[in-house]
């Protein structure tokens, strides 16, 4: 397994809308893994697939990892989706404090359906679904949004959105004076 890079805004990938994957194969299982391992690497709750420059439909996430006593991360159940699909939104929202692998070091309050329901395909190409709600619906709709080429900033205000790319601009140039 390996640890990919990593596509941060403004990359034009994370602004496209990606493709179904037609054949779920070694290949993809490998890539899958791959992108389990970055995520648990950059302490993400997930990840989709055009955060590592595949346009792809893919995503991979864990809702339920968490940090013990002495700091050591620890895996909760990792999650696999190929071509997710919301087939159910709750009208009850719920807001959520989001961050993204791809504005690092920001967050911002986002609004989301309290509960939806997913169909996906696992990694052997069977068709699933999943219902959730809270924490793991805000997780799947923040990565399918990606494979739609929209991230959580897209759903701010203008003002709001600005102001964090402001601090996003900033952070950058702070890391690269240090550097
Ligand atoms: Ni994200």
């Amino acid at each position: 397994m390996s640890i990919l890079p990593l596509r941060e805004y403004p990359d034009p990938i994370l602004h496209q809308k990606a493709q179904s994957v037609a054949k779920i194969d070694d290949e993809i299982r490998l890539f899958l893994d791959d992108m389990l391992e970055t995520m648990y690497a950059d302490r993400g709750a997930g990840l989709a697939a055009p955060q590592v420059g595949v346009s792809k439909r893919m995503i991979v996430l864990d809702a339920e990892q968490k940090e013990d006593e002495d700091g050591h991360h620890q895996k909760g159940h990792p999650m696999a989706l190929i071509n997710p699909e919301i087939i159910y939104k709750s009208e009850e929202k719920i807001l959520f404090c989001e961050g993204c692998l791809s504005l690092p070091e920001q967050r911002a309050d986002v609004e989301r359906h309290q509960k939806i329901k997913v169909r996906y395909q696992d990694t052997n190409g069977s068709v699933k679904e999943i219902e959730a709600e809270d924490y793991l619906a805000v997780i799947l709709q923040h990565e399918i949004d990606h494979l739609d080429g929209i991230l959580y900033i897209d759903h701010l205000s203008r003002l709001k959105r600005e102001m964090l790319l402001k601090k996003l601009q900033k952070a950058r140039e702070q890391k690269a004076e240090k550097a």
